[in-house]
């Protein structure tokens, strides 16, 4: 008998044991990622299969190399080579991809609440790599490990390193962005104290309450950039996703305006603490959200982020597919 599929639709999902186990099964593989020869077989045989409907660079070519660095077989499908152009639905295409048996399917998809709708139809793991504007989890993973590695404060007895109480600030169009809902929850279940910085028009309402009791003790919006910096061990910015504002009012004056009071320069980083380090999930707009000087500056991890997508991918397929016993058990073998 198949074993239940553990799908990743969304941190939500996670407690914050698991999500630690996840973080510390990445570390293992972070390493992998400086040797020479960087593949392990614990997933050889399994299938995986990328389904890109909106585009993307890192995640879709993380979670390629995560798997081929496992030995499973990757198979990528983006809508524009796939039957969805010609009328195919999502679950019909789920359907199909299903009959040839695949171990995984990761799926990305601009309605919010696709990889839910395909977790709840086919019989294999799904994992979400960004449905609409709901959320991105695996990108919230590997930010956590990155800032565990940069920040993170190291465990009495040698245990896993913690980021209870690093005050981490998340910069832009919060409204559009999966990464910052994720991150949102992913932070606030590791203890993070979390800013939302952005003009009123750009924070959802509410948004506090999203992860419950966990974001409501956790999570303070503010408006003003110098004030959302002030003292933060973390700068995380967000590019402004002008393709989710089709048919809304304009929420801002004009991005120049915004890049003004909420883009962040050398100057404005001095708010926060001098060893801040900056996140940015990519891709940049460069002289948007983030002045060149700073995205390629000493304390910009955007890149370490990147590589520790692959590393974190890894250890999300092995939880998918054999569990974290099996992942420990293929590495003592
Ligand atoms: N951060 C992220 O999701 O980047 P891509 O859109 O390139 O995958």
């Amino acid at each position: 008998m198949r074993s239940v599929p553990r799908h990743l639709v969304s941190i939500a999902d996670l407690d914050a044991t698991e999500i630690v186990r996840i973080l510390d099964h990445g570390d293992r593989y972070w390493a992998l990622g400086h040797e020479p020869i960087k593949k392990l077989t614990s997933l050889r045989g399994r299938t995986v299969i990328n389904l890109f409907f909106e585009n993307s660079t890192r995640t879709r070519t993380s979670f390629e190399l995560a798997a081929k660095r496992l030995s499973a077989e990757a198979i990528n499908i983006s809508s524009s080579g796939a039957s969805i152009s010609k009328g195919e639905t999502l679950l019909d295409t789920a359907d199909n991809l299903e009959a040839m048996a695949p171990d995984v399917i990761v799926v990305r998809h601009s309605f919010g609440g696709a990889a839910a709708m395909l977790a709840g139809h086919v019989s294999c793991a799904v994992i979400n790599a960004g449905d609409g504007q709901h959320e991105h989890p695996t990108q919230a993973l590997l930010d956590a490990a990155t800032i565990r590695r940069m920040k993170g404060k190291p465990a009495a007895g040698g245990g896993s390193p913690s980021l209870e109480g690093l005050e981490v600030a998340i910069v832009g169009d919060i409204a559009h962005s999966r990464v910052a809902r994720s991150n949102i929850l992913c932070l606030a279940k590791l203890g993070v104290q979390i800013r939302l910085v952005a003009p009123l028009t750009l924070i959802p309402r509410g948004i506090e309450l999203i992860g419950g009791e966990v974001t409501r003790e956790r999570v303070r919006v503010v408006n003003r950039l110098e004030d959302g910096l002030e003292g933060v061990d973390v700068v995380m910015m967000l590019r402004i996703q002008h393709e989710r504002f089709e048919g809304e009012a304009p929420r801002f004056p004009n991005t120049r305006e915004l890049s003004r009071t909420f883009g962040l320069s050398e100057r404005t980083l001095g708010f926060a603490k001098p060893d801040a380090i900056v996140m940015h999930p990519g891709p940049i707009n460069r002289g948007v959200e983030l002045a060149p000087s700073v995205a390629d500056g000493p304390r910009a991890v955007i890149l370490q982020q990147v590589s520790w997508g692959v590393a974190i991918r890894m250890a999300v397929l092995e939880r998918a597919v054999i569990g974290f016993d099996g992942a420990d058990k293929a590495v003592a073998a």
